[in-house]
């Protein structure tokens, strides 16, 4: 599937996470756009994102008691990887951002969850292979009108994104000599979504390319900085085409994640 680039570029701006939902319905054109994602989005065979269309607030768990927990959506993606493969979180990042995307394009509200869920109901209600886990969840549906308290303290308050200047987070080529495409690509990583909002990304710029790694690999309180890191290699590849860029991705060993490098004449 061509990713649709300039409709998730949009939606990378407008995404926030929203974990209180007014338990309504989805419209069927939303559920048949959602199936149609998680089916033809697969640039990774290892990596998948299910739709499940029952209730799935049995799925999630507070931090402490009902802190931070997800509430009254009307649906539920999960987001399975084969746990046999080195790269397994990266890419998983990278494909249920594609379904995060797309649900913000038509209008629906979404959470990455990689902590407080019950990755066990999960796994039974979509199905997985002995060699395979459930990494990650989003509830999908309205948000309810404003942000709660709750969502207040998980995500660092208001509607800025709260995030690290592109100062802190990259290193290499003078930003006067960055290609067209650099900049945007960078602020689309900069302002992707990660665990606790640590943001565990780092960016070395070349002329072509663009090599992420991860800040420090401990403190990861159980969900891989890697898996943020392939939600930002998602985001770096959005606004790269939406500039008419083109590239593609390498894997690297750790604590490198990957390189994007655009395709000459690009
Ligand atoms: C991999 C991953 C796991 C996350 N796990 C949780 C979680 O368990 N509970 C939760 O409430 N939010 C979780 N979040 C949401 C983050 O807290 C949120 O993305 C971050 O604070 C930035 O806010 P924003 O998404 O509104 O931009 C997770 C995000 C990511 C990317």
């Amino acid at each position: 599937m061509e990713i649709p680039f300039s409709r998730w570029h949009a939606a990378i701006s407008t995404r926030r996470s929203r974990r209180r939902y007014d338990s309504g319905e989805l419209e069927p054109g939303q559920l048949a756009q959602l199936q149609t994602i998680c089916r033809e989005f697969r640039p990774f065979q290892e990596a998948r994102a299910d739709l499940v269309t029952q209730s799935p607030d049995r799925i999630f768990k507070g931090a402490v008691g009902s802190y931070g927990k997800i509430k009254g959506a009307a649906a539920l993606i999960a987001f399975t990887g084969d746990m046999d493969d080195p790269y397994i979180q990266e890419k998983v990042g990278y494909v249920g951002e594609g379904a995060i995307l797309e649900a913000t394009a038509i209008g629906l509200a979404t959470c990455w969850v990689g902590g407080f869920f019950r990755p066990k109901v999960a796994a039974s209600v979509v199905g997985i292979a002995d060699n395979e886990r459930v990494l990650a969840v989003t509830p999908v549906g309205r948000a309810v009108g404003d942000f709660t308290r709750e969502e207040r303290i998980m995500t660092g308050f208001g509607r800025s994104h709260r995030r690290k200047p592109l100062a802190e987070l990259v290193s290499g080529l003078d930003r006067a000599d960055w290609p067209q495409w650099m900049e945007p690509a960078l602020e689309a990583a900069r302002i992707a979504p990660s665990a606790i909002n640590r943001q565990p990304w780092r960016f070395d710029v070349e002329p072509g390319s663009i090599t992420i790694s991860v800040d420090n690999p401990r403190f990861t309180f159980g969900v891989s900085k890697r898996l943020d890191c392939g939600i930002a290699m998602l985001h770096i590849e959005v606004a790269a085409l939406d500039c008419g860029a083109r590239g593609r991705w390498e894997f690297l060993e750790a604590p490198r994640v990957a390189r994007f490098t655009v395709e000459s004449g690009s």
